[in-house]
């Protein structure tokens, strides 16, 4: 079975909610998923452990929002080398959620981290989005 870790930052749920969307994909493809806010998360090391990781954020002024930024600071001194990575963003503006997931992907780039899905929400996920994050997640991607 494989396993996942996801951390989300959110400040009015949003993020929260497509965050639990793709813990429900992944786990009807029985991928075993643990969920935390960044601010709860302090392990930082035991992302290892991991072989999916799914990262999102809300935009703030058109950036991620400075927690998270900070939280992936720390992200990046760890080697997570053939390991996938899920990016997933929230914004209000359309042109918002590619570019947090770009924002977010090109971060963690030093990881050595492979993108296998973007899914970007514009405000709060509707059960319009669970086709898209069934389509961008599948099985053999893992
Ligand atoms: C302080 C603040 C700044 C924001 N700035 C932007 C922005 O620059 N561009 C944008 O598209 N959305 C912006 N938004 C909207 C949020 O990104 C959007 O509502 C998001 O889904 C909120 O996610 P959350 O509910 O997880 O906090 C901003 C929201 C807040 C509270």
């Amino acid at each position: 079975m494989s396993n996942a870790i996801i951390i989300y930052d959110t400040r009015s749920g949003n993020t929260k909610l497509l965050a639990e969307k793709i813990m429900k994909r992944l786990e009807d493809l029985e991928v075993s998923v643990e969920i935390y806010r960044d601010k709860e998360f302090k392990s930082i090391d035991s992302i290892k452990d991991f072989e999916i990781i799914g990262l999102g954020t809300p935009t703030h002024a058109g950036q991620m929002a400075r927690t998270f930024k900070k939280f992936l600071k720390k992200v990046n001194q760890l080697n997570l080398q053939g390991k996938k990575l899920i990016v997933f963003g929230t914004g209000a503006d359309p042109n918002s959620p590619p570019k947090i997931c770009n924002d977010i992907k090109e971060m963690v780039s030093p990881t050595g981290l492979q993108v296998i899905a973007e899914i970007g929400c514009v405000t709060k996920p509707t059960d319009d989005i669970n086709k898209e994050i069934e389509n961008s997640i599948q099985k053999d991607m893992f």
